[in-house]
């Protein structure tokens, strides 16, 4: 036999010597909601082990996870008024512009700021933009995600993400923002965002569930790879920093075919059902928790993301299971 593959998996140190996938604490982004009020650390009952925090107990927990490595965070406002029109989403004391501007102050550079740009957490019908005529509207949203982009990155925000889904979206807040002086504020676009039942536990958690019909006009639709490749580049083009793909486990194929088609870094979201579906199998005895976990950071980092964005980086952190 002239192959004996199981040469190199004998021992510990072969199988590490010769393994292709090397995962960083540098590459996690953790999520964090945040709320109004004074005190608050409610617990999301869809996802174990995420919160609701209010600014004060959010620069708390910042400061925790910035002791085990986690020094990027996304930030989504929760619980602020909601108008037809979103108004509240560019309010320059809102929720998330507080938040930042409070990170920001106490932690500086230690600490990279990014926000999700999107209205549906802000709008009373839930869409991810202006619903007119039962349709979302795409440049009348693109406008008020550009003004909430500014919002955000005159508060302070390193970073905005836009994840909406909009057409032109990227290159209006490009745009916006440096006309305004922030030519420095990078743009994560969610570039290729399904329209996907994973983010279930997540409208609950950001009460952003549209109240009718579905977000299917403006995420893409999960049978298109061709597509999903073409959404992606376009949103290169229109100047974003990094890419991103949502979800994460059920679309490695697209991130594998866009890691082979740009040259911009490109992150994965590993979102809130893929989160609660691991969490609830290994409540029950189900998997190994730590196993599972660290089995599916590998498969985005092969497929060929090098930056994850998950809920499970606290854990992951925490615990030292890298
Ligand atoms: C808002 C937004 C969503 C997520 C991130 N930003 C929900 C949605 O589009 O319905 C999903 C995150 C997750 O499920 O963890 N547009
Ligand atoms: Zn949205």
């Amino acid at each position: 036999m002239l192959h004996r593959p199981r040469r190199l998996r004998k021992t510990a140190i072969i199988r590490n010597t010769v393994a292709e996938t090397l995962l960083s604490k540098e590459m996690f982004v953790y999520p964090y909601f945040v709320t109004g009020g004074k005190n608050i650390a409610e617990p999301i009952k869809a996802m174990p082990g995420a919160f609701h925090f209010s600014v004060d107990r959010l620069v708390k927990e910042v400061e925790k996870g910035l002791k085990i490595g986690i020094n990027k965070v996304l930030i989504f406002g929760v619980g602020e008024k909601k108008t037809k029109d979103a108004s509240s989403a560019s309010d320059r004391n809102s929720i998330v512009a507080k938040a930042v501007r409070e990170l920001k102050n106490k932690f500086g550079d230690e600490l990279y700021v990014i926000t999700d740009v999107c209205v549906c957490a802000y709008t009373t019908h839930g869409h991810c933009g202006i619903l007119e005529n039962n349709y979302v509207q795409n440049d009348a949203s693109v406008n008020v995600l550009a003004k909430m982009a500014l919002t955000h990155a005159q508060a302070g925000a390193d970073m905005v993400a836009p994840s909406d889904m909009m057409d032109g979206r990227v290159l209006a807040i490009r745009q916006l923002i440096d006309k305004n002086g922030f030519d420095n504020t990078a743009i994560m676009s969610y570039s290729t965002k399904f329209a996907s039942a994973y983010y279930g536990p997540f409208r609950e958690a950001a009460d952003s569930s549209p109240s009718h019909g579905d977000r299917k006009s403006y995420q893409m639709d999960f049978r298109n790879g061709r597509e999903a490749l073409q959404e992606s580049l376009t949103d290169e083009n229109e100047g974003a920093d990094i890419l991103m793909i949502k979800p994460a486990l059920a679309y490695l194929d697209v991130i594998k075919e866009l890691r082979q088609n740009t040259l911009l870094p490109i992150a994965c979201y590993n979102v809130s059902g893929e989160y609660s579906m691991v969490k609830a199998a290994a409540r029950q005895g189900l998997v190994d928790e730590q196993k599972i976990v660290m089995e599916n950071m590998y498969a985005f980092a092969r497929a060929g993301a090098g930056i994850i964005i998950t809920y499970h980086a606290k854990d992951i952190l925490e615990k030292s299971w890298l």
